[in-house]
């Protein structure tokens, strides 16, 4: 059976730590120079159904470290955009490539394309979850922390694909998450069951972002308003009012916390020039773990 990527849920805590490991490896390879050519000869087409800095350019660099081809597809500039059914979509690029990461709206489109594809299926975030970016975001705390096992994690801002991913990625790797989001911009109601259910101490949910950030060992945020959202922009900065992790909030962590942000930020929005450039950030770390971990989960899915 073809094994996609779709969200962390489909995954065990074993199954993440040796893609975490092997994109340790991977990254250790590439820094001393060494051939790591797993994808030799394969071609992973590269979906995008909205914009992309990081995405893009880590998965196609990554490809081509492993020795494969990317081949980027917009659904302006494809007849995915005029409408061809995605289900048709997935059988063909089936026909010609070993591999998809997919970019999207909706979590049913990836779950969609999956389900007719018969090459392995990325997800490159949809509007519920984002899990190539939580895995990096984990190699991340690892390499800063030693570990993610015993550190506390919070959560400030929107209950957004961020959010919902590390709930799940919380309640498989059991560690503690509190999220601190505005009344209304809530996580994910299923998900939060899934991950209660499955670890019902792990998972704080407030409206407080001082409670979430107290003695917390690595602090997370991201936009107010994620791609598709823009309209909601000036409603959303009332409501986020006291959301901003600046230097104030953070001085409530441990003095050794990190801070993670997934990028694009918006400064004096979600997250403080200070903060952002200070020495409790690893964002650009964290950018640089995408390209290591995708090719891990490249690497382990079209081998
Ligand atoms: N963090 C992230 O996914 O960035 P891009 O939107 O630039 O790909
Ligand atoms: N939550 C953001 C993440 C961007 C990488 C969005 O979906 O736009």
């Amino acid at each position: 059976m073809t094994r996609h990527f779709l969200a962390l849920h489909d995954y065990s805590k074993e199954e993440l730590d040796a893609l975490l490991a092997l994109a340790h490896d991977l990254k250790v390879k590439q820094k001393q120079g060494i051939a790591h050519r797993l994808l030799e000869g394969k071609t992973v087409a590269l979906i995008f159904e909205k914009a992309s800095t990081r995405t893009r350019i880590s998965f196609e660099v990554g490809v081509f470290q492993l020795g494969g081809h990317g081949l980027f597809l917009s659904s302006g500039t494809s007849q995915m955009g005029r409408g061809e059914p995605i289900k048709d979509s997935a059988r063909v690029m089936s026909r010609y490539c070993d591999g998809v990461m997919i970019r999207t709206f909706g979590q049913e489109i990836v779950d969609e394309f999956a389900r007719y594809s018969s090459i392995p299926v990325i997800n490159g975030l949809t509007d519920l979850f984002h899990p190539c970016q939580i895995m990096a975001d984990l190699q991340t705390v690892i390499e800063h922390r030693g570990s993610y096992a015993g550190q506390t994690f919070a959560w400030i801002g929107d209950g957004n694909n961020m959010a919902n991913t590390w709930i799940e990625a919380a309640a498989i790797c059991d560690f503690e998450l509190r999220l601190a989001c505005p009344t209304g911009y809530e996580p994910d109601e299923a998900v939060l069951a899934w991950a209660r259910a499955k670890a019902p101490w792990r998972i704080i949910l407030t409206t407080d972002p001082r409670e979430a950030v107290a003695g917390a060992d690595v602090i997370n945020t991201d936009v107010w308003a994620s791609m598709g959202q823009e309209s909601e922009q000036k409603e959303r900065e009332k409501a986020f009012v006291g959301f901003c992790l600046d230097d104030e909030l953070l001085s409530l962590a441990k003095p050794d916390a990190i801070v993670l942000h997934c990028l694009p930020a918006h400064r004096g929005e979600e997250i403080s020039d200070s903060v952002i450039e200070g020495n409790h950030s690893v964002v650009w770390d964290e950018a640089e773990n995408r390209l290591h971990i995708q090719k891990a989960i490249m690497a382990t899915l079209l081998k």
